[in-house]
């Protein structure tokens, strides 16, 4: 556990209890592949496994609800409890839209949950380093989230591809998951984006809308979300650089 966090739960006195929800329920459309992209490999281990045990393994999370297509619950409760993952509580359906998904997992979570850290199962590189980097920051600001500082000059075009404006890349970033939220402001989020007919393409911006300051946490370029078939390789490379950074280090 964090220095930080030991010491907030110090001084809150009362044992907090975090919910992580991993997003499963999409079809890969853009890995066009027979498989869901959740369920293919990346060296050996598939996808939202892999993303399941880096929260199995952060002493920050106590429990993990799953969401899936309805016709893999019951496929995808087995794959993950035989790879030992015993904080799953619960394997739901999700919905049409990754937004419908992430607000019917947050309705699958312990009602009692402090803070709740909504995670894209196709991020699979997540580390338990980086959910204890953006828990402590959601500690001390309410809302987080795991992002990568943006590296090029960022342009934005007219429909013609014609710049129209250059963003100061200063303070310009490329935002991640798991994104975590106290829990009674995500239920307000939610629940007002859902009334509103607001679409999201993630769950900070539920919050921003309301006017809730979300902190972003530099959790680097490796957190890459699989979304092409090219990404399988690009994951795997990522797995052998980040061997390698520990093996160099371990020189030192
Ligand atoms: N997701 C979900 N429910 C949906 C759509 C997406 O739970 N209705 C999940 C995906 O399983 C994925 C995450 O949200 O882990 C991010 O979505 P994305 O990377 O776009 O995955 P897919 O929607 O499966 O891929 P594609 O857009 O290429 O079809
Ligand atoms: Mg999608």
């Amino acid at each position: 556990m964090g220095k930080l966090s030991s010491l907030i739960r110090a001084a809150g006195g009362k044992k907090r209890f975090n919910s992580a929800v991993i997003l499963a329920a999409g079809s890969g459309t853009r890995m066009n592949d027979d498989r869901a992209k959740q369920f293919i490999e990346v060296r050996g281990l598939p996808i939202v496994v892999r993303s399941a045990l880096a929260f199995e393994h952060s002493p920050e999370i106590h429990e993990i609800v799953v969401v899936t297509r309805a016709a893999d619950v019951e496929g995808c409760t087995n794959i993950l409890r035989s790879h030992g993952i015993t904080k799953l509580t619960k394997v739901i359906a999700g919905g049409d839209t990754r937004q419908d998904s992430a607000r019917l997992g947050f309705d699958a979570v312990n009602p009692a949950c402090d803070f709740v850290a909504i995670h894209d199962a196709a991020r699979c590189l997540i580390t338990p380093d980086n959910i204890e980097a953006v828990m402590e920051a959601a500690y001390v600001s309410g809302a987080a989230a795991c992002a990568g500082r943006v590296v090029d000059t960022i342009k934005k075009t007219n429909g013609a591809n014609i710049i129209t404006e250059t963003i100061d890349r200063e303070n310009t970033w490329l935002v991640q998951t798991p994104q975590v939220f106290m829990a009674d402001m995500y239920r307000a989020a939610a629940y007002m984006a859902h009334k509103d007919h607001v679409t999201a393409t993630d769950d900070c911006m539920l919050c921003e809308r309301l006017g809730f300051r979300v902190q972003l946490v530099d959790t680097g370029r490796f957190n890459l979300k699989v979304t092409y078939p090219e990404d399988i390789f690009m994951a795997e490379m990522i797995l052998d650089i980040r061997e390698k950074m520990a093996e160099r280090k371990g020189t030192l």
